[in-house]
């Protein structure tokens, strides 16, 4: 068994009267506070948590002096990340000195990369759980009521919560995450996902199904297709993507891939809008693109990250493609799907970058003018090759100045982007009030702006409006409804 996959293990703590009480607070009366940090998939994460513990009898709460278990949903994608974490947990600590009895667990990445050292080495937590471990978590609150601490890290080839339905914690009402993949194969050489979230594996379609039936049952108008790379999505019956090679004629042809499962989601529920995230584009292929291009519901929206338009350092990075491919992807899907919106995920100052491959970077932008995206500064992540076998080279204010000419493009091009809807007409889903005025809703359309309108008094949120656009920004369309 390899050291990723430590067993349960359980570190003993001096029983104490104040976690004896947490034991007798047993049954409906006790409450989980939950706060997610990281990418989309933590949040949904944290709604199948939630349904986990309230068939144990546990209330979400979002007040955190009045929880009995604190949970913090972690991402440990960048050094960052896991400091605003650090900061988070002292934070609750200091909260205890008002709420003793109250349990602080670590879920999610963080908890998987540090495993039981956290334990060991900081009194700061009772709890940690990582993200195949969540169907263990009554038992480990056992552990806890028994006054010890407690830590499953377990990853699994089989776990994709297919059978939970999600609670939706925090939700508008209208729009929802459901996963279809966890886990990861690619070994992107930065990258500490494939060691946090295990290998990659698929859910059951029909489980997927029933989920979304469940939601439009519920009134939800959109969802949103989840995975570390959804293009990779391979149903065969259950079991890691690795090992579908392995497995006889008659269950490969079989199979469904995303482009089937996007077709079938598609076509089984007309009245909901389709998204999904993300797509790597070693994977996305023309058939996905033909789908979106034949159903009115799948969102004209495509997060394409490339992390660097240049070849030698996307081959450092162990990206399986150069930016010639990647470049006539972005024509193909261009060419099916004229009016889509495409985003970025972008590394500035990756291990040996030159100005050289900056510029290569900038002048990719340039090409392909996205409608936004995310853009970072590389972050070295024990563990990853890149750690391991690539020196961390570029000076910390190199990196700063090339991430913030990447960001200025940015702005430019999604303010460009932005500006072609001006005049024109865009279908809004309504999700709520606009954050600063409650005269004014705010809503996507299908490439993903956010759009904000007046209200005229007879419209409500997960209703579909037509909406002019007149006014903009670089990040936000302004308009007002057709009646
Ligand atoms: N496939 C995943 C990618 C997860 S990480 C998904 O579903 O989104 C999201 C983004 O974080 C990556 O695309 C990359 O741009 C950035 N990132 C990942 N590791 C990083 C690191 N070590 N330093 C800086 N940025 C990183
Ligand atoms: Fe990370 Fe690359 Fe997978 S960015 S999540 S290893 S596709």
């Amino acid at each position: 068994m390899s050291k990723d996959k430590k067993i349960t293990k359980h570190i003993d703590e001096k029983l104490q009267g104040k976690s004896l009480n947490f034991l007798k607070k047993s049954g409906n009366n006790r409450k989980v506070y939950i706060e997610s940090y990281g990418c989309q998939m933590n949040m949904n994460d944290s709604e199948i948590v939630a349904s986990i513990l309230l068939k144990q009898g546990f209330n979400t709460t979002s007040h955190i002096d009045e929880a009995d278990l604190i949970l913090i949903n972690t991402c440990a994608i960048r050094e960052k990340a896991e400091n605003t974490i650090w900061n988070r947990l002292k934070h609750f600590n200091k909260l205890k000195q008002n709420n003793p009895d109250a349990k602080i667990g670590l879920m999610g990445c963080m908890a998987e990369r540090l495993k039981e050292k956290i334990l060991e080495e900081e009194k700061l937590v009772d709890l940690v759980v990582g993200p195949d471990a969540y169907r263990d978590l009554p038992q480990l609150i056992e552990e806890l009521d028994d006054g010890r601490k407690a830590v499953n890290v377990l990853l699994s080839k089989e776990e994709t919560y297919a059978d939970i339905n999600p609670v939706r914690i925090n939700s508008n009402g209208v729009s929802a995450f459901v996963s279809i993949t966890r886990g990861c194969d690619n070994m992107c050489s930065f990258c500490v996902v494939p060691f946090t979230r295990g290998r990659e594996r698929s859910r059951d379609p029909e489980s997927i199904i029933n989920e979304i039936k469940d939601l439009a049952r519920k009134g939800f108008k959109e969802v949103t297709l989840l995975g570390q790379n959804v293009d990779s999505y391979l149903w065969y019956g259950g079991g890691l993507k690795k090992d579908f090679y392995k497995q006889p004629e008659e269950v490969k042809q079989k199979a469904v891939n995303f482009a089937q499962l996007l077709d079938l989601v598609a076509t089984e529920f007309p009245g909901i809008r389709i998204r999904f995230s993300t797509s790597n584009p070693q994977d996305f292929d023309i058939d996905v693109i033909k789908t979106m291009a034949r159903h009115d519901n799948i969102a004209k929206h495509i997060h394409l990250p490339v992390q660097s338009g240049s070849d030698r350092i996307l081959q450092l990075m162990n990206r399986k493609h150069s930016v010639a491919e990647y470049k006539a992807k972005i024509d193909a899907i261009r060419k099916h799907i004229p009016d889509v919106a495409i985003s970025q995920d972008m590394i500035a100052g990756f291990s040996t970058e030159t100005e050289e491959d900056h510029r290569a970077t900038l002048d990719l932008m340039d090409y392909v003018k996205y409608d936004f995206g995310f853009m970072f500064a590389y972050s070295v992540r024990p563990g990853t090759m890149g750690s391991k076998k690539l020196p961390d080279d570029v000076p910390k204010e190199v990196k700063l100045r090339r991430l913030r000419e990447i960001i200025d493009k940015q702005q430019a091009h999604s303010l460009y982007r932005m500006q072609q809807f001006i005049g024109k007409e865009v279908e809004v889903l309504i999700e709520g009030n606009s954050k600063k005025s409650d005269q004014h809703w705010m809503g996507r359309n299908s490439q993903n702006a956010v759009v904000i309108f007046k209200k005229t008094g007879n419209e409500k949120p997960g209703d579909l409006v037509r909406v002019t656009i007149n006014d903009c920004t670089s990040a936000t369309l302004f308009g007002e409804k057709i009646d």
